[in-house]
């Protein structure tokens, strides 16, 4: 398949759309209440969740995209940050879906029964299971936090494009 120049309207939908879900996915996720033993999720926690299942439906969605409308690298770029940008991206997909998988299996072995947005039950992924729970106890905050780290990373590169470079590469991006 031929790789496109440029990010068409769809792809750019995707990427604004996941990073304004990550960011309230964030914010709920340090606000919502610590867990201990028995609790039952409240309100912020069932939003945590409904998010973070729309998040990782809208990832699987963009995947398929990106798969199906590849596009080529700024014809500008050093190899190196062509590689250096394409891994980032990989990584960025699989830590998005690593860390919905650990919240929606850590959610799942709790044996909660929660709502997708107050709209029909959350399907879990399996049911109340406390060694299984103890067991993957903490990755959800390895994946979130190693997520933040690589976010973080790509978003200096994009500064650094825009404003040391001054190349198109946040162009691309962009509306329009
Ligand atoms: C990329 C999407 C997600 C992000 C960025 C995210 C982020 C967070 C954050 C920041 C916390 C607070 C933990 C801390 O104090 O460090 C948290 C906790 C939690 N999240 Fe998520 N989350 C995501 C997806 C999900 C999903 C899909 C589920 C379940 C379906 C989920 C279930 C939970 C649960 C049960 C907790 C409390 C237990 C724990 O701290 O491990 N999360 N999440
Ligand atoms: C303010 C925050 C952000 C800025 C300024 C930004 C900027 C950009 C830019 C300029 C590109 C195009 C790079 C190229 O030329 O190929 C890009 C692509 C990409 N961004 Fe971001 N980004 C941000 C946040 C995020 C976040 C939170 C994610 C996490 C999922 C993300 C994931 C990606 C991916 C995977 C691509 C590759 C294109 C694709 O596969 O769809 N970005 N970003």
């Amino acid at each position: 398949m031929s790789s496109r120049l440029q990010y068409g309207h769809t792809a750019k939908v995707f990427h604004w759309l996941i990073v304004a879900l990550l960011v309230v996915q964030y914010l709920i996720g340090w606000l919502m209440p610590d867990i201990h033993r028995g609790m039952q999720p409240g309100v912020l926690m069932t939003m945590h969740l409904s998010f973070g299942l729309s998040i990782l439906l809208l990832i699987m969605l963009r995947f398929v995209w990106r798969l199906t409308h590849p596009v080529a690298p700024e014809s500008s770029l050093p190899s190196w940050q062509r590689l250096s940008s394409e891994l980032v991206h990989w990584l960025l997909y699989i830590l998005v879906l690593a860390t919905t998988v650990t919240g929606w299996l850590f959610a799942s072995f709790r044996g909660w029964s929660v709502s997708f947005f107050y709209l029909f039950p959350f399907p879990m992924l399996a049911s109340d299971n406390a060694a299984a729970g103890r067991a993957i106890d903490g990755l959800h905050q390895v994946a979130e936090w190693t997520l933040l780290v690589f976010i973080g990373l790509h978003v200096l590169a994009a500064l650094v494009h825009l404003f040391v470079y001054r190349n198109g590469v946040m162009q691309r991006m962009l509306p329009g």
